[in-house]
């Protein structure tokens, strides 16, 4: 039997107990190791708020954290005695009565402090250590005057060009400092290394000692300088693969403080192309060397706490500044995605992604502010194909909307960003036997991706743009009373849908969502991301996002956006004449039409166009099934969260 365990702890106010056992919803047993009362023990404020089926014991105000948690381990053992599996918990905190009187006065905004803390603070198995949700321990990142020969810390990595004007000089630094540099270094190994830096990215380290104090001596090559361009064609720049080259240096090397110097002595590199490369470098040293470590007992310490960047000649100290920082509020949006993505579906929930929002609206209250919308509310809204998929779960659904105004409130554009957020994804009835049913906690990645761009565009605050950050999560799970295949949905806009396949369950949580993005928010273009279909990624493979769209102007936007983020986006067409393998001799439409596998990512985006008006609004979606994940290093990539905040962005100068 599956329970649902809660801890209630402390304070019996009514007010506050009602919002935090919300989502908790019924039925809800509570353990308790110790103390135990009886339900009609309970403070009647408190037990009309309880659900009517359940069991309840309560434990009285514990002294601390620490016992808190002891509490919760022994209601999971106790409940495996019975043959139960804790599902999970929540855990209303302790309220000392001054924090009590604090809530009173405050109201709202602290009730949801207490809704987040009792969110975050369990977990099933992990409850008895926190798992930071936000990134925490990324380096500070400086640009200092002066060049490499005087940099004092503990690894000095040189980043070169080519030398190709010279004929037979082709693969050699054009770099006098740096040859000066390789001289004095001369017999600490370096001159291996350089030798072949023709390809970008090329890199070699090699410890020293007796240098200017250093530990380690680095060069990283950045590919021919008159091709060097502030991003690249294709994927990232060769200014952010050294960042991230360097960076998986300094893990190696345990290097503590890390100095980047920039060889260009003749000093022909524009100032527009420094800043350039300022931001990319910063960027790839915030994201390489990323280990997902978290859910470790021991987790794995991060010893880089200082980059500085040097012999950068004509770049003013403010544009500096304003590329380091530039680059740190997208890493820090990356870095969310990741965190999310890699998160397993026994802790992200829908919940715990609301939790998220909250926290991010919370930390920019100026600009941003948050509305999670609950079943009941979605029934309103007649959401029938999300909460068709959201039936099939004890979890219960959250329907996530951020709103991002501009600082001053001026703003010329309308625009959505609607990511899939499903936090595990079994394929319902039609379940996943051989589909990757164990990595289906990284269905939400496109959750993952606008939160990660929301948090990004909560600090780098873009001008002249309305931004509506959406995602209907839920989990696609098998139970009694869920959708069963064949079953005939209704969406919000009023189009039914025969469900052929429940694993085509993406598709139907984006509908009404882009629905809402389009009726209730009044966007006027609206990008959705998703890990929408294998398909996708059998076209494309690994490392690509597929990209569907009838509108030239948003493929453009978003050609460009990729380019700037450097991350792989591929137009693949939408075929009309596909749209009669979604006819149902039933509904409107089939939500797959079974009897061709081929073309899967085609008839999806197919599909959700069904539920877009495309002659008012602009529209496209990005599948990024394949790039999400990477399989190679094993772990969440963050794709699109920098896709979409640089489309976000671009369309503020629109
Ligand atoms: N989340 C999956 C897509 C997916 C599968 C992403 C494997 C990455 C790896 C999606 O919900 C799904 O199950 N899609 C089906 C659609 C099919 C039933 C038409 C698929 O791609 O198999
Ligand atoms: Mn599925
Ligand atoms: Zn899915």
């Amino acid at each position: 039997m599956m329970v649902k365990a809660t801890a209630l702890l402390g304070s019996s106010k009514a007010p506050i107990l009602r919002a935090a056992l919300r989502p908790a919803q019924s039925p809800c047993r509570l353990h308790c190791s110790s103390a135990l009362s009886t339900r009609a023990s309970l403070p009647g404020s408190l037990s009309s708020f309880l659900p009517s089926t359940g069991h309840f014991n309560v434990q009285r105000a514990p002294s601390d954290q620490h016992r808190l948690r002891s509490s919760l381990r022994s209601a999971a053992y106790s409940s495996s005695l019975r043959g139960e599996r804790l599902r999970s918990s929540v855990t209303i905190c302790h309220l000392a009565s001054d924090c009590r009187r604090h809530l009173n006065t405050k109201g709202k905004a602290d009730r949801a402090k207490l809704l987040r803390a009792s969110a975050t603070d369990t977990s099933d198995a992990m409850s008895s250590r926190e798992i930071p949700m936000f990134p925490t321990g990324q380096p500070k990142i400086s640009v200092v005057q002066g060049d490499a020969d005087s940099w004092q810390g503990d690894l000095l990595a040189f980043v070169g060009f080519n030398k190709t004007n010279a004929p037979g000089d082709e693969g050699k630094l054009d770099n006098a400092a740096f040859v000066a540099a390789k001289q004095r270094f001369a017999g600490d190994g370096l001159e291996s290394v350089v030798e072949d830096l023709r390809k970008p990215g090329s890199s070699g380290f090699t410890r020293v000692a007796g240098v200017q104090g250093l530990k380690v001596l680095g060069i990283v090559g950045v590919g021919d300088k008159s091709k060097a361009t502030a991003s690249a064609t294709w994927g990232k720049t060769p200014f952010q693969v050294a960042g991230e080259a360097i960076a998986a240096a300094a893990k190696t090397y345990k290097a503590a403080k890390v100095g980047i110097a920039l060889i260009d002595d003749d000093k022909s590199l524009s100032s527009e192309l420094q800043v350039a490369a300022i931001e990319k470098l910063a960027l790839g040293v915030q994201l390489g060397g990323y280990a997902a470590t978290r859910f470790k007992s021991k987790a794995a310490p991060s010893h880089l706490k200082e980059v500085e960047i040097v012999n950068l000649a004509s770049v003013s100290s403010d544009q500096a500044a304003a590329a380091v920082d530039r680059a740190a509020h997208l890493a820090r949006g990356v870095l969310l995605a990741r965190y999310l993505v890699e998160t397993p579906a026994n802790i992200c929930n829908p919940t715990y992604l609301a939790d998220c929002a909250k926290q991010i609206a919370d930390s920019a209250s100026d600009v941003m502010k948050l509305e999670v919308l609950e079943r009941e509310q979605c029934e309103e809204l007649g959401m029938g194909l999300y909460l068709g998929v959201a039936e099939c779960s004890a979890t219960p659904p959250k329907f996530i909307h951020l709103t991002y105004a501009p600082p001053g409130g001026s703003s010329n554009k309308t625009i959505g960003l609607v990511g899939k957020g499903l936090t595990f994804d079994t394929g319902g009835y039609n379940l996943k036997v051989s589909g990757m049913i164990e990595r289906m906690g990284f269905d939400m990645a496109g959750a993952g991706a606008i939160l990660g761009a929301a948090q990004a565009l909560a600090l780098l605050k873009p001008p002249g743009v309305t931004i509506h950050i959406i995602s209907a999560s839920c989990e696609n799970m098998i139970d009694g009373k869920g959708m069963r295949p064949g079953d005939v949905l209704t969406a919000a806009s009023g189009k039914t849908v025969e469900v052929d396949n429940t694993d085509a369950e993406g598709r139907l949580t984006l509908a009404d969502a882009l629905w809402y993005a389009q009726n209730k928010c009044g966007v006027q273009a609206v990008v959705d991301i998703a890990t929408l279909t294998g398909a996708c990624m059998v076209g494309l493979g690994k490392e690509i996002a597929g990209l569907f769209t009838p509108s030239e102007a948003m493929a453009e936007g978003l050609k460009s956006a990729a380019q700037t983020s450097g991350e792989k986006l591929w137009r693949l067409p939408m075929e009309e004449t596909y749209r009669e393998i979604l006819d149902s001799p039933i509904a409107d439409m089939k939500n797959t039409g079974i009897g061709t596998r081929f073309g899967g990512a085609i008839t999806a985006s197919i599909f959700l166009k069904e539920f877009v008006e495309t002659d008012k609004v602009e529209w496209a979606h990005v599948d990024i099934a394949g790039p999400a994940w990477n399989d190679k290093a094993g772990g969440a990539t963050g794709y699109g969260a920098l896709l979409l905040t640089e489309w976000a962005i671009s369309q503020s100068q629109q």
